[in-house]
């Protein structure tokens, strides 16, 4: 389905372009998140109904981004719709706790292997950093291993070496740990190690030899911003085993991944974490994280050895829409997902084929991302974009964009359970006829 009024060249609509003029008058930069599409101008949204939005100048989009994976249900979808409209008029937020808070706990204790207990806060930045706090209160350490270019929210050591580039990552065997942000402290770098993905020896090598600083190794089993790549069970492993070998912790980042499957992340990938940060899908579209854990680490949380508040920590609104949107992710609707994301990967992969193209893709259950790289890269430094490759991407994503879908760059796209077969034929047609638009018998990308 095309959008309701195409632009050609995805040149932004009149009413969004007034909003950006307003908004350069009260935001640095026009925008007050730097993640927001800008790409080429801002547009704004008006409203999202299931998988699609619509934007204040009257196009209409597929929804791939869902808000950075976080809708599993698409926009407006109605058990929480209707359950949050409910508990608005019952208070929004309390300094005591609440029976929902309780619910959404006792399905995640449920569900997830390693989630024994859990605790509430308000974005996945937070709960990694207070996986990250537990991991050091229970250890008495500072340092944090983690993967290079993998992303985990806001906090200073979880942001280290998430953006390296060639100039600054440094050699392959020894990465460097590069700040997140001008000004960061020194201090802050010194206590991070930057393992690469799926590099068994190197990581083990690394971690044992900073084992008495390690608190713990931070770990998405598939980060998204560095590649959307499988990991190698033995590379968990070996990790894995290593941590527990020195006493260092293995905190499992599922903020985004949780949506891998009804038990999450970890458990598809075979990683045995001792804590757990989640976030974006168990608050059914409104703000949360959680922490959770075997029970012993995570009783860290009851003790005074670790101070955690949020004056919006639990909030019944997050609580209740986190629940309906859970309880509806039944096994039946996380194996629907994965059908549809492998029959659309499929046909990805087939196009490409087809094409003789230098694309790949990679992922996993509803989520993929599309690499114009003829071999599938294997972690952050080979799925990382040259200039060109940069060009060949923003290509794509306009096109995109021009025919309906919106597909977020350098990031997994999402599928929603408002999402049926055509809207997946409908990005494997679009997706296809963008290869049908190159050239690539006379491409120095081939
Ligand atoms: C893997 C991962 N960890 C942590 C975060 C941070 O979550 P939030 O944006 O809710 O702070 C994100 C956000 O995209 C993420 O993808």
């Amino acid at each position: 389905m095309l959008s309701a009024i195409p632009r050609p060249g995805g040149t932004p609509g009149e009413i969004s372009a007034q909003l950006a003029q307003r908004a350069a008058r009260v935001f640095p930069g026009g925008i007050t998140r730097n993640t927001v599409d800008r790409d080429p101008s801002l547009y704004y949204i008006g409203w999202g109904q299931g998988a699609y939005l619509h934007d204040v100048d009257g196009r209409r989009l597929l929804d791939l981004n869902n808000n950075f994976t976080t809708l599993i249900h698409g926009h407006g979808f109605e058990p929480v719709v209707d359950a949050v409209a409910k508990t608005l008029r019952d208070g929004t937020c309390f300094s005591n706790p609440t029976v929902h808070e309780i619910a959404l706990a006792e399905l995640l204790c449920d569900r997830i292997p390693a989630v024994e207990q859990v605790r509430f806060v308000n974005t996945g930045t937070e709960a990694v950093m207070f996986a990250i706090k537990a991991a050091r209160a229970l250890t008495s350490r500072p340092g944090v291993a983690k993967i290079e270019g993998a992303y985990h929210g806001a906090y200073d050591w979880a942001e280290v070496g998430q953006m390296g580039t060639p100039l600054t990552w440094g050699p392959p065997d020894n990465p460097r740990p590069v700040p997140a942000y001008h000004g960061q402290p020194s201090a802050v770098a010194e206590n991070v190690v930057i393992l690469r993905f799926n590099d068994i020896d190197a990581a083990v090598t690394r971690i044992k030899a900073n084992a008495s600083r390690l608190a713990c190794v931070l770990i998405d089993p598939m980060p998204s911003r560095a590649g959307l790549i499988a990991p190698d069970p033995a590379f968990l492993e070996a990790v894995t085993r290593v941590a527990r070998e020195n006493r260092i912790l293995i905190v499992a980042d599922e903020v985004l991944n949780l949506r891998q499957g009804y038990e999450g992340a970890s458990a598809r990938f075979g990683l045995d974490p001792d804590l757990v940060a989640m976030g974006k899908i168990i608050g059914g579209g409104f703000p949360i994280g959680a922490i959770g854990g075997k029970r012993d680490p995570i009783s860290i949380f009851g003790t005074a050895l670790l101070s955690q508040g949020g004056t919006f920590s639990a909030n019944p609104v997050s609580m209740i829409a986190g629940l309906e949107a859970m309880r509806a992710m039944t096994r039946d609707n996380f194996d629907r997902l994965e059908s549809l994301g492998d029959d659309l990967r499929a046909r990805l992969r087939a196009s490409i084929n087809r094409a003789g193209a230098p694309f790949s893709v990679s992922g996993s259950a509803s989520l993929f991302r599309i690499h114009p790289k003829a071999v599938a890269p294997s972690d952050y430094r080979e799925a990382f974009l040259s200039p060109q490759e940069n060009r060949t991407m923003t290509g794509l994503d306009h096109f995109m964009k021009d025919h309906g879908v919106l597909m977020p760059k350098g990031a997994a796209s999402s599928l929603s359970t408002a999402m049926t077969t055509s809207d997946i034929d409908f990005v494997a047609d679009t997706f296809e006829k963008f290869l049908d638009t190159q050239d690539f018998q006379h491409d120095d990308r081939v």
